[in-house]
């Protein structure tokens, strides 16, 4: 039996009822926070930033796993680490020096993810997976929630799985985007570890069911 991790996205809350949202979440059977922070500018939208994450660290009883899409990640690391970040992931195809960012996260005593692109190769890993604790494979363009699952994503589980193994590694598989009941299996088989849902756990009458329901059928 596998413990498959659910992350809710916090992006899908009720900003306006934050508080009762990240109260909901440590409630219910979720594993972790997904936070999103978007630039603008690495993303075509704005999330939100700093003062949001303080206030969700000041209630937030699980680990906490930011996803930061923004360009040059380096300058906000220690910032973070500061506002409660337990995992930090950066975009691959945000960083130039990708080796030296997952140090600088892994020496403030965070773990290293990393988030690939769609349209990313998951080969660009080879010499760097023994140094990542999480690979986040982004099965819609990232930007949004509420968009549909890429159904290319299985392939590129089953290569990071593949490439985990053969390094002897033991990176973590996260999925981001379009996370339902749908494909939340077929996803754990193919070899993911942890499963961001937003709009299909907000969106849905009865939140903590059907963060349940993830849980169990991800077993
Ligand atoms: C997209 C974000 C996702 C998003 C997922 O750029 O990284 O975390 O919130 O939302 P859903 O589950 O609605 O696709
Ligand atoms: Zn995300």
């Amino acid at each position: 039996m596998k413990n498959t991790l659910i992350a809710p996205s916090v992006l899908a809350a009720d900003f306006a009822n934050l508080q009762r949202d990240i109260e909901m979440i440590n409630t219910s059977e979720a594993d972790w926070f997904h936070i999103d922070i978007m630039d603008g500018v690495f993303v075509p939208n704005i999330s939100f930033g700093m003062p949001v994450l303080d206030a969700i660290n000041k209630h937030a009883k699980k680990t906490i796993d930011v996803h930061l899409m923004i360009i040059d990640p380096d300058r906000y690391i220690s910032t973070f680490k500061k506002l409660g970040a337990d995992v930090l992931t950066v975009h691959y195809e945000a960083c130039t020096h990708l080796h030296r960012t997952l140090q600088a996260i892994k020496a403030e005593g965070m773990k290293a993810g990393v988030a690939l692109n769609p349209h990313t190769n998951i080969d660009l890993l080879e010499d760097v997976i023994q140094d990542i604790d999480l690979v986040c494979i982004m099965s819609v363009n990232p930007g949004f929630g509420g968009q549909s699952f890429i159904e290319n994503t299985y392939a590129k589980v089953e290569k990071l799985k593949a490439l985990i193994n053969r390094k002897n590694a033991s990176t973590l598989i996260e999925i981001d985007g379009g996370v339902t009941n749908k494909n939340a299996k077929q996803l754990v088989d193919a070899g993911a570890d942890v499963l961001v849902a937003g709009s299909y756990v907000f969106g849905a009458n009865n939140p903590i069911a059907t963060i349940a329901d993830l849980k169990e059928i991800t077993k």
